[in-house]
């Protein structure tokens, strides 16, 4: 399998006890480490070889958030590596009544072999707790000389999707096997009706696709900025890769002469902002308040949709989006019934980016191993 004969021994001997919190935190040799690695895992699953490389561990993740994809995924990455996988719903934890993220980190950490957490919903919360459970893991392993290694995965924050921008990573890698550099990406707001979606998603894809030669423009309306530190990502990789980034407020503009395009809505950035102190309160009608008025602010914007006529001012672009879409709102029924394998086939690729972040972050002599299960 060329997969696993381009894979390098000592890139991925570098993946060992590593966890991921944000794409932007590892080096462009890290990720191509764990983007080889992906691909050998998908093309060993695709060819019915098994992969039980973690036989007897735990692989436990918390969601303080809803999940179709990545929870299935995070089941079937462990599941295939040999991992007994355990999710539990965030809320059910005694985190709910005030326990420390560096007490959690401990609990889960001296029980679980691996750990994936989901917590996206709240600015300036999810990473910093997913770097608190983090030290809580290491001080105690350390403190009590236990020489195991558990990594965290970080399955959506407030900053970053990894695994999600990874695997759309790995997508654009099949559709331009020749590379991304020159190729123009488009991540675009888009209209929603159903919630005040977090920012995540958008700030991984501009600090992860412009650190490939690729020209990345942003869209969105006034009052929808994300977070300072990925967009300077995003001019910074941009700058070093040779490719390009902007900002733009017209959907039209953004989607002119495009390769891709990624149009998926967030909440309006100084409602976001006024939610974090909201929930700190633990007001509930406070957030539901908010809620309305991110919603009425989003309406004022329906116009921004990708239907067939925006998709006619693209270079006959990919559709991508992370899923689930607005089907009416942030893109027609027509664009996502035309994409719908694309769209399963892009969702795909979590389960082996996961595969992975895991099976990198806990198996010695990775290739070489992969390399015996291929050929017994
Ligand atoms: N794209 C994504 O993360 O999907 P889920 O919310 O269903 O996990």
């Amino acid at each position: 399998m060329p997969q696993l004969a381009s894979l390098d021994d000592t890139a991925l001997d570098a993946l060992l006890g590593q966890s991921l919190l944000t794409t932007a935190s590892a080096s462009d040799e890290r990720i191509a480490a764990v983007v080889s690695l992906a691909e050998a895992f998908a093309a060993l699953d695709r060819a019915g070889v098994r992969t039980p490389l973690c036989p007897q561990e735990l692989a436990y993740a918390v969601f303080f958030d809803n999940s179709t994809r990545t929870k299935s995924a995070w089941a079937g990455a462990a599941a295939r590596l040999g991992m007994t996988p355990v999710i539990v719903d965030g809320s059910s934890t005694q985190v709910a009544h005030g326990e420390t993220a560096e007490e959690t980190g401990a609990m889960l950490g001296m029980n679980a072999h691996a750990l994936g957490i989901r917590h996206d919903l709240i600015l300036g919360e999810g990473n910093a707790f997913m770097g608190d459970v983090k030290r809580g893991i290491d001080d105690y392993l350390q403190a009590t000389g236990d020489r195991r290694s558990v990594p965290i995965v970080n399955l959506q924050c407030d900053v970053d999707h990894p695994t999600q921008s990874l695997a759309d990573l790995l997508h654009l890698r099949q559709r331009f096997p020749d590379g991304l550099a020159g190729k123009r990406i488009t991540v675009s707001w888009a209209y929603s009706p159903s919630y005040a979606k977090p920012l995540s998603v958008p700030q991984g894809l501009i600090s992860l696709m412009t650190r490939f030669g690729a020209h990345v423009t942003l869209a969105h309306p006034e009052g929808y900025t994300l977070l300072d530190e990925p967009v300077e990502q995003a001019h910074r990789f941009s700058s070093a890769s040779g490719g390009s980034f902007r900002v733009v407020h017209d959907m039209d503009a953004a989607f002119a002469d495009a390769d891709v395009v990624y149009p998926k809505s967030w909440g309006p950035h100084a409602l976001m902002l006024e939610r974090v102190a909201a929930n700190r309160a633990g007001d509930k009608a406070g957030m539901a308040a908010i809620e309305q008025r991110c919603l009425a602010n989003n309406a004022r914007h329906t116009d921004w949709i990708c239907d067939e006529r925006r998709m006619g001012l693209t270079a006959d672009a990919l559709y991508m989006h992370c899923l689930p879409a607005d089907i009416g709102a942030e893109v027609s029924h027509g664009v996502l019934e035309r994409f719908r394998v694309s769209l399963a086939q892009e969702a795909n690729w979590k389960v082996y980016v996961i595969m992975a972040l895991l099976a990198g972050a806990k198996v010695p002599s990775l290739a070489k191993r992969l390399r015996e299960l291929e050929s017994p």
